[in-house]
């Protein structure tokens, strides 16, 4: 297969992550006979220092012109950021416009941890049982972060809104996208509101539940956001399965699901529109260890997984960047975030060893 790639590097952590997920890919390619072009363009914080945009024009246009977009973290540390007008910021002036711009509605985010390793999460090892396994689909172009935002007069009665709004499409077509996900994996669907005081999630359930009636095979269940919290510590693996949530409660639901598997360093992610898709770290650029070698680049190169996947339908592909990822920390090695003194046969090692073993894992398989 021969594609063009755009490769976003952001900020802080981000070309370390993004230079081993594409070291990997390039295992990949050559095991696999691919080829793949890859367009390097500016995005984010330091983007808007050096371009005056954290999404340039030129940007835009490598992005249009790719068949896939790989994304990096963004943001600089607090004291840089506070120097660019919020409405340059990378959260506002770039991936919410880089969602926009491709309508990338469906947001998958794996949540993953073997029983092997359980060890790796903070929650005791009897609870994670055989192993968490659960597929996170978040809403990503619709909601309270897409509304109409009004920041009150300064003077006077201050105030502030956010609004939310889901229309029945926007429900129905990422409805539809996990329903088909339980189809193959055949597993169960959670679907995740705030129904007992939210108008929108009143409405979500109300199409989701009339979408679940076409699909009698997928065990079907709702619940609320706050609850799913609460399970989600106390009982992972009882949501093993897909979870359908949206945009701001997917949010915070995947970020604690990061924490519950040990590290938001193991969490990729692959936002996927009608006709381009781009995929990234789940987390941030991490700044305070920017250039030490030390950031895990599991999420990224996970995310290359994904993109096989997800993007491109090489799942062969794919399985074969799970499985080297998986077989490095049945080894024992792990990155910092990863790394419990109580673990002591654990071996912490770099970034660029990290992605070193999993390309020799992958040429080694036949
Ligand atoms: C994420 C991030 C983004 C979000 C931010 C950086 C805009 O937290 O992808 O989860 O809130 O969606
Ligand atoms: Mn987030």
């Amino acid at each position: 297969m021969e594609k063009t790639l755009a490769i976003l590097e952001g900020d802080g952590i981000g070309p370390e992550i993004i230079r081993e997920a594409v070291k990997v890919l390039g295992a990949v390619e050559r095991k696999y006979g691919h080829r793949f072009t890859l367009q390097y363009a500016p995005f984010g914080a330091q983007a808007y220092f050096d371009e005056g945009s954290p999404f340039p024009e030129k940007t835009r246009e490598t992005c249009d012109n790719a068949d896939v977009i790989i994304k990096g973290p963004v943001g600089l540390a607090l004291e840089e950021m506070n120097r660019i007008p919020p409405e340059h910021r990378p959260e506002i002036g770039a991936i919410l416009p880089l969602r926009k711009r491709y309508d990338t509605f469906a947001n998958f985010r794996p949540v993953r941890l073997p029983g092997k390793l359980a060890h790796f999460s903070p929650i005791r090892p009897e609870i994670i049982g055989e192993g968490i396994d659960i597929l996170m689909i978040r809403e990503l172009v619709g909601g309270i972060y897409f509304g109409a935002k009004i920041e009150g007069p300064a003077t006077g009665m201050r105030y502030a809104t956010d609004e939310c709004t889901y229309s029945q499409e926007q429900i129905r077509r990422v409805a539809a996208v996990a329903f088909e996900e339980a189809v193959k994996r055949s597993c169960g669907l959670f679907n995740i509101h705030k129904a007992n005081v939210l108008a929108t999630s009143r409405f979500w359930k109300e199409v989701v539940d009339d979408i679940s009636q076409a699909y009698p095979q997928v065990p079907y269940q709702s619940l609320l956001v706050d609850n799913a919290a609460y399970q989600l510590v106390r009982n992972p693996a009882r949501l093993n399965g897909v979870m359908l949530l949206e945009n701001m409660q997917g949010d915070i639901l995947t970020d604690q699901a990061g924490g519950v598997i040990g590290s938001l360093g193991l969490m990729p992610s692959a936002c996927i529109g009608p006709k381009k898709s781009y995929v990234e770290a789940a987390h941030g650029s991490a700044p305070d260890i920017a250039g030490k070698n030390i950031a895990n680049p599991y999420s990224m190169i996970g995310s290359i997984a994904l993109m096989f996947d997800r993007c491109l339908n090489l799942p062969d592909e794919a399985e074969e960047i799970w499985l080297a990822l998986f077989a490095v920390f049945e080894q024992g090695y792990v990155t910092q975030d990863l790394a419990q003194d109580v673990h002591a046969r654990q071996k912490t090692i770099s970034t660029t060893a990290f992605g070193d073993l999993v390309v020799e894992h992958i040429q080694a398989r036949s």
